[in-house]
């Protein structure tokens, strides 16, 4: 409502011009979606899989013919859209991005939603390094554009060939420790190692945990090497953290998270990375792919917390008291609005004229215009400016200038 609708519109805004720039075309994704397709990408094992989806009950003939869900991510849509289109096989570079309600269940708080939206992006076709700096540099050039204090971490997962060995250190570690883990990663370690790495209970566990850097293979190093490497000709700030696991399974190599100083314990605003083995997964050719996805309601959140105005308060608000001023104060706000460009709200003529002046007053007006039967008569108004409470007379013909004018005075 309010401030943080307007907060994520323009965040959206902001995200979807820079989308122009880096040539990324829109794709609409549906909400509803079959179990299997995040069984077989977000993971079996996963905690959004094993307990965060909703599945919707359908009544009438054919309602057993399989169980589909209220997508709790976007990636997989995505891919599925991808492949059903054919163009892992004839077009297969591809820069996609989408909008719109995730749904999970979760235990709710301040940041941390049922339904919640995200803006996210997806590149199929592309291995090398460049692809996956060009993206954390895109993540920077809107950081900048939201004139945001955002933290950005990085790590490397490796790949098929090097994450069997780092993921049994980690399974070796867990066993080690066991009796010092929480009852989370106790139930996930045969499963789902790597989850211990970012469990927040166990965090001086997961602190002296092995890390995926010193599992790496040479491939593997070097692309990472790389990315780093290109992030710095780039003057993009960022720092390595070998905690950046992720809790959805299909990622491999850079992965990253952003995260908002200005937040509590929900400080996650973006994250993503690379998974290029997801696309063959989903029955598609052997193509890669890398992307992220923006909480919009966390960033916006991070944007109010950074004392950035969002109130949609109006320059103007018009008191007209009577029917015939109320005409009049129609055509006038429309001049106003089409010719001048202000925000102008015409207040009911209901209640009077003390209550709609407190009222102007509280939701920030700057000006308060009042017409009655005798300003009408005269064809004048009274203009009050709220903060000052100074009030002059201004010819009804002349009123939409002369705001203009003394709002962009200042
Ligand atoms: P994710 O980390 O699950 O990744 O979600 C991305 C962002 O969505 C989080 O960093 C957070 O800002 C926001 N988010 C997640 N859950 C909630 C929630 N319950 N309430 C509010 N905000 C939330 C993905 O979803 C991947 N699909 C990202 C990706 C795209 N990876 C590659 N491509």
């Amino acid at each position: 409502m309010g401030a943080q609708v307007r907060a994520i519109s323009f965040i959206e805004e902001r995200a979807r011009a820079l989308m122009e720039r880096y040539a990324v075309r829109e794709i609409r994704i549906p909400i509803l979606e079959r179990i299997e397709l995040f069984m077989r990408s977000t993971g079996a094992t996963s905690d959004i899989v094993e307990k965060q989806m909703y599945t919707v009950e359908r009544r009438g003939e054919g309602a057993d013919e399989g169980r589909t869900v209220l997508r709790p991510e976007g990636t997989p849509g995505v891919v599925r859209a991808y492949i059903e289109a054919g163009l892992d096989r004839s077009d297969p570079e591809q820069r996609f991005f989408y909008c719109g309600p995730m749904l999970r269940y979760e235990r709710p708080q301040k940041g941390r939603y049922r339904e919640f939206y995200q803006f996210g992006v997806e590149v199929f076709g592309r291995a090398d390094a460049a692809c996956d700096a060009e993206l954390l540099i895109m993540i920077d050039d809107l950081r900048r554009e939201l004139g945001l204090q955002l933290k950005m971490e990085l790590n490397s997962l490796g790949c098929a060939d090097c994450r069997p060995a780092f993921r049994q250190a980690v399974l070796d570690y867990g066993r080690a420790h066991f009796s010092e883990l929480c009852e989370d990663c106790h139930a996930r370690l045969e499963r789902n190692p790597l989850r211990l790495l970012d469990c927040k209970l166990d965090a001086r566990i997961a602190e002296a945990a092995p890390a995926s850097l010193d599992y790496l293979c040479e491939a593997c190093r070097k692309h990472f090497d790389t990315v780093r490497d290109l992030l710095g000709r780039s003057r993009v700030e960022f720092t390595v953290n070998p905690r950046i696991v992720r809790g959805l399974d299909y990622y491999m190599r850079t992965t990253f998270e952003v995260s908002s100083t200005a937040l509590g314990a929900q400080n996650a605003v973006l994250a993503g990375g690379r998974y290029d083995g997801l696309i063959a997964e989903l029955g598609g050719a052997p193509v890669p792919g890398i992307g992220f996805a923006i909480g919009l309601d966390r960033m916006a959140l991070a944007l109010l917390e950074s004392s950035r105005k969002f109130d949609a308060a109006p320059q103007v608000a018009i008191i007209a008291l009577g029917q015939a001023a109320t005409s009049r104060a129609l055509e006038l706000a429309h001049r106003m609005r089409e010719e001048h460009k202000l925000a102008v709200e015409i207040f009911s003529p209901e209640r009077g004229l003390k209550a709609l002046l407190r009222r102007a007053d509280r939701i920030g007006a700057r000006y308060a215009v009042i017409i009655g039967d005798n300003e009408l008569a005269r064809g004048v108004a009274q203009v009050r400016e709220l903060a000052q409470s100074s009030q002059r007379e201004v010819k009804l013909d002349e009123l939409p200038s002369a705001l203009a004018s003394a709002l962009a005075a200042g």
